[in-house]
This record gives C-alpha cells, structure tokens and sequence, in this order.
C-alpha cells in the first residue's frame, strides 16, 4: 500500500457521489443475475477493511444463495412484518398502516445473493469495548455501511432486512449460539436506482434539516431543542 496515498478533489466529489447515491434497494428492482465473483469480492473485502473496536474485527459473512434457507427466512419476515402492522394500527392510525401494509420491506428472493452478517463475541477484553460494550456490534454495522457504499460503486444495490426474528435467521444458518445477527442484506443488480430513499418518496419520513441535528458546543445553544 502507497505510504501516505492523498485524494485529489475529483475523487472526493466521486465519494460523495456514492454516498448520496447509495439507496436501501427492495424485491421491486432486483434483477435475477447472479453477481459476477470479482464484484462479491470487492464488496467482501470492502467490509473487511472497515474500522472496528481494538482492531477486534468481530464480523462473519454468511453467503446464502439456498432457496430453503431463503424460505426460511422470507417466513420470518412475513410473520414479523405481520406483527409490525399491528403495532403502526394501534399508534398511527388506518391511513399509516395502510401505508406501511403497501410498502415493499424486503428482496429475499428477488435478490440472487443473501448475506448474514453476525458480530462473534470475544472471550477476552477487547481494547477500547472496556466501558461501551456495545461497540463491537458498532463495528459490525461499520462493515456493513463499507460493503453497501462499495456495492453502490459497482452499480450493485443492497437492501437490509431487519424486520426478522433473528433466533430464526441464526437456525436457518446453523450460527453457533453465541453470535449476533446484526444485518440480513439482499444483495443484486438492479434495474434502477431511485434518486431519493423511498420512504421519502412514499412520505413515510421526510429528510432531517441539517440544522436540526447539528448542534454547536451544546445542546443548550439550540433553538429548536
Ligand atoms: C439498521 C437498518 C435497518 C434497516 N432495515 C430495513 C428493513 O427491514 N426493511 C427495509 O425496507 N429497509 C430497511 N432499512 C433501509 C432504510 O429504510 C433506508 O436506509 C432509509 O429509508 C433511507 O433510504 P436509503 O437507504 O435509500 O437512503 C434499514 C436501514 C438500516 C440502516
């Protein structure tokens, strides 16, 4: 690797352009096509230099292209999301559970390439987990974000599924019971990507203003608070 390698202004506008670019991608714009090996790799490798805790690098991929394990985790989905109208009926109102009950959640099996990505817990102090424990996981989700904005680079969409009962997800994947399910992605070309996220589109949560979540020095500063 070069020793102390600097971007020019050409390549930070390009990040930029993948950052802003990147979008959560559902079953509706998957394609079938199996991802080419070279572009899986990149996406692998981008996660395995992301940063984490102490240099812990608490992560393991599980690459799922088995209709059964797919099956199974489609039905957790569905019974979850079943559950979550529920919960957006009693707290929102018909109109938004109408909405939610419209939404398309996942790509399971529209998307050719699922991937599990699990946090393996350590059995010694890990240098800088020692008073937020959680931070492991964090270094997880670091991952996760490296491989979505690598696959976005590659005109791959990912699309992350939360809505599953992660105890059934680790079954469907034979996972040794001390890991953690942090992330279920779908993973394919695409036929487009969207502009703005979806549920913008959709006016499910509209874009926070910057000056809404950027405060100087203090919260008491703030006007809106
Ligand atoms: C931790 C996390 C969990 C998510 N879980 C889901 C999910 O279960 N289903 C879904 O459709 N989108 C899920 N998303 C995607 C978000 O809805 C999406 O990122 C957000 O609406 C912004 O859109 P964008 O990613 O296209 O910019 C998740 C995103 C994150 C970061």
């Amino acid at each position: 690797m070069t020793a102390n390698l600097r971007f020019d202004q050409e390549t930070s506008d390009l990040l930029e352009q993948i950052i802003r670019h990147r979008r959560d991608v559902r079953g509706n714009r998957f394609l079938s096509t199996p991802i080419e090996q070279g572009h899986l790799d990149k996406i692998l490798q981008a996660g395995l230099h992301a940063p984490s805790v102490g240099f812990s690098q608490p992560w393991e991929f599980v690459l799922i292209e088995n209709q059964n394990t797919k099956q199974a985790v489609a039905a957790s989905f569905k019974e979850e999301n079943d559950k979550a109208q529920q919960t957006f009926a009693t707290t929102e109102g018909q109109e938004r559970q109408a909405l939610y009950q419209s939404l398309k959640l996942e790509g399971i099996h529209e998307s050719p390439l699922n991937i599990a990505v699990l946090y393996k817990p350590q059995d010694k102090p890990i240098l800088g987990q020692t008073s937020m424990t959680d931070m492991g996981r964090f270094s997880v989700v670091c991952a996760v974000q490296n491989m979505w904005l690598m696959a976005r680079a590659l005109n791959i969409g990912i699309g992350w599924v939360s809505i599953v009962n992660p105890e059934k997800v680790k079954t469907a994947i034979d996972a040794p019971t001390d890991r953690e399910l942090i992330a279920y992605l779908c993973v394919g070309y695409v036929d487009k990507f969207y502009d703005k996220p979806e549920l913008e589109t959709l006016a499910w949560e509209q874009r926070r203003q910057t000056q809404q979540v950027i405060f100087k020095e203090s919260y008491q500063q703030h006007e809106n608070n």
